[in-house]
């Protein structure tokens, strides 16, 4: 089903303008500044810019619309952009950890709350959702996307998509023009070195790493990023083969294309063009529309295109783009925002958004003897580590407008809702050298009944340049942690990161293990009431967490190898070379049992369907959230196809006792793959279907496609 962003009911209202236009107010258009403090008003009265980024409040918001509506001779309203990656004041689970509640309503609920907000700042343009396929969490932007995954990312994206431009009841128009990013590659980039060149083979570009942005085109964004980085060699930014061939001419994408910041004059960097003016030239040309911030639209373009008709009908081309882009936003009508804004930030019910996403996100990764839910009998716990008690360490990787005033912390929110006695302790830092804090936790361990431990990354070590060769607690951190283990008392460790680390040192010294993530506004509480098991942990991981930094790239969907049962399976001589925790795991305070699966059909012709189906039991007296997974494996094809791949989910809740069917459908172009030629392809023969509950699950059944 698609919803693709259609151009043509803008398309006579933007030529009529066009047809007003000058080259200098055209160009205009296609460029966007980014800083407030180097801002020329002359060149804003003049038309000279079209789009805005880093406006820092409404009322700026609203005097940069004035300027451009009134003083300008066309009074053509301007995109204000902004980066609202896991909200704007009400501070959400970053998108990684909210991709991990397999809730695809609430996720569109967060980017919905997430727009309004910005809405209410004088912002029109969200430069979200970041959606691209990563599978090597040293990169500190997998925290940006939805894993590892194209079919689960692919729905993430579409959710996000519609969240963001959520129609506004009072206009009739989208709250903001979503604009999915990093078109095309990024998370590849090599070694989790940010900006660094994504190589990658052709079949499972297009088959791994490609369908998102379709995904995210179909769900109706009306803009999208170029990326910043070379993809096969090939800089992204000045790409007629991704962002015109591919994008337009072959997806249908109607929305405008806004460069990655500076990322036009940068190709003089990957030295595919020796002058300014050249980047301008071959970005236009590739069907880059925007050049966000470098400058170089707004210096050559001009004289540019007054030599060159090619690039004049490319200057036409993409100012109709954006001008489609506001005409649909409603931005002629609707420029101004309410300057007294301050109410529809934070509210209670977008703090429950927020709080709701956290509680269906965080991961239970182990639990030993039942240790959690933590009982309320009176008994003590000490409660200890350096991210317990941190505001500014826990607002998530891209805090933009929020405050860290407003993060509830687990330590707070521990002491007013738990009913638990607590001891709280720091104890040491996140890393660094100072052991004098950690002196006093066998003191005071010894006055309580258990231990809780939050330790992990603070924000600012993922995210945007967040890259790292070492994912484990660090030195510091799993000193601590061998010292808490040592002190013989129940251990709880509550993990906060943006990224997958590897932790099999916190698995294995403690009882049980939480995955809280960098959760938002409402992190505290969320934990909180999971701990306490006010709610029930029904997170699964939409990436694989390695054991050590060095297995890394690992991911579900790998191909079988030569030599799957050769005889040394493990493959490596340090390391057993399964994952901590595969794609897809998470635990509930109960327990479930899967029947075996069932298919409606054995032999199944290429028009028809084939439906999957299993129950599933709760055997506990606790009521669970349970994500029931199906996976498909092309048993023989012509070329070689990952083991599994998950082609389908469904979040439900089971009362103790009670038995749930689950079934799935599926067309037969849902198992197509990439064939030699790079076509997509079903060839006849066995396939398998498995259900399960994580990416490990071996409970399947098999069909034939005739
Ligand atoms: C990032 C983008 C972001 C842009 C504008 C760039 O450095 O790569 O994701 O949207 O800055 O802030």
């Amino acid at each position: 089903m698609t919803n693709k962003f259609k151009a043509a009911p803008y398309m006579e209202r933007a030529n009529d303008i066009l047809s007003k236009m000058t080259l200098s107010e055209k160009v205009g258009q296609l460029v966007l500044f980014g800083s407030m403090s180097q801002l020329n008003m002359d060149d804003m009265r003049q038309g000279k810019i079209g789009s805005l980024l880093n406006v820092p409040d409404v009322k700026t918001a609203n005097a940069m619309q004035k300027i451009a509506v009134e003083e300008t001779r066309l009074g053509i309203p301007l995109l204000i952009g902004h980066d609202v990656v896991h909200g704007d004041r009400t501070l959400f689970p970053v998108p990684l950890a909210g991709s991990a509640s397999f809730d695809l309503e609430k996720i569109e609920r967060a980017e919905a709350v997430a727009a309004k907000e910005a809405y209410h700042e004088g912002i029109n343009w969200i430069y979200s959702p970041m959606i691209d396929i990563a599978r090597d969490p040293r990169w500190g932007r997998i925290a940006e996307g939805a894993g590892e995954d194209k079919f689960y990312g692919s729905k993430v994206a579409s959710a996000r998509v519609r969240g963001f431009q959520t129609i506004n009841p009072d206009t009739g128009k989208p709250y903001a023009c979503a604009c999915f990013k990093h078109y095309c590659g990024y998370g590849l980039s090599e070694a989790g070195r940010d900006y660094e060149a994504c190589d990658i083979g052709e079949r499972t570009l297009y088959g791994e790493y490609l369908p998102v942005y379709k995904a995210a085109l179909d769900a109706g964004s009306m803009s999208c990023m170029s990326s910043f980085n070379t993809l096969n060699g090939i800089p992204v930014t000045g790409s007629k083969k991704y962002l015109t061939e591919l994008l337009r001419d072959n997806w249908g994408f109607e929305g405008l294309v806004v460069s990655d910041w500076e990322s036009v004059m940068e190709l003089i960097y990957h030295r595919v063009t020796s002058s300014d003016a050249e980047s301008a030239k071959l970005a236009l040309s590739a069907g880059c529309d925007i050049d966000m911030h470098s400058g170089v639209y707004s210096e050559h373009l001009e004289a540019l295109a007054k030599e060159d008709t090619e690039l004049m009908a490319a200057v036409d081309r993409a100012v109709l783009r954006v001008l489609c882009v506001k005409i649909a936003m409603g931005l002629f009508e609707d420029p101004y925002r309410d300057e007294d804004n301050e109410k529809y930030f934070l509210t209670k019910e977008h703090r429950e958004a927020s709080r709701s996403l956290a509680e269906s996100c965080m991961v239970l990764l182990k639990n030993e003897d039942g240790t959690l839910p933590i009982k309320r009998d009176g008994k003590k716990w000490l409660l200890t580590g350096p991210l317990a008690d941190a505001r500014f360490e826990n607002m998530g990787i891209w805090g933009g407008r929020g405050n860290p005033e407003t993060i509830v912390t687990i330590k707070d929110a521990l002491e007013k809702e738990s009913g638990i006695s607590l001891e709280y302790l720091k104890g040491c830092e996140v890393e660094g050298n100072d052991r004098s804090g950690m002196k006093n936790a066998a003191r005071l361990a010894a006055g309580c009944d258990g231990i809780i431990y939050v330790c992990g990354e603070p924000c600012q070590w993922a995210g945007e340049g967040g890259g790292r060769t070492d994912l484990s607690l660090g030195a510091l951190q799993s000193e601590y942690l061998k010292l808490l283990s040592s002190l013989r008392k129940p251990l709880v460790t509550v993990v906060l990161t943006a990224r997958p680390l590897a932790i099999e040192n916190v698995h294995s010294s403690s009882r049980a293990v939480l995955l809280g993530w960098q959760g938002g506004v409402e992190l505290g509480n969320a934990v909180a009431s999971l701990l306490m098991g006010d709610k029930s942990p029904s997170g699964r991981l939409p990436v694989t967490f390695p054991r050590s930094t060095g297995q890394i790239p690992l991911y579900y969907a790998n191909l079988s190898g030569g030599r799957p049962r050769w005889k040394y399976p493990r493959r490596y001589r340090d390391c057993d070379s399964s994952p901590l925790y595969p794609f897809g795991y998470g635990l509930t305070y109960g327990s479930v049992e899967y029947s075996k699966v069932t298919l409606d059909k054995e032999r199944v012709t290429r028009g028809e369907t084939v439906t999957a189906s299993v129950s599933v039991k709760n055997t506990s007296d606790v009521k669970v959230s349970e994500v029931v997974q199906a996976y498909f494996r092309d048993v023989v094809s012509s070329v070689a196809t990952p083991e599994k791949l998950l082609c389908g989910f469904e979040k439900i809740e089971i009362e103790p006792g009670e038995e749930k069917n689950v079934s799935f459908t599926f067309e037969m172009s849902d198992f197509a793959f990439l064939n030699e030629k790079l076509e997509y392809t079903v060839e006849p023969g066995e396939f398998m279907l498995f259900i399960g509950a994580d990416s490990t699950t071996e409970n399947a059944a098999s069909f034939e496609l005739v």
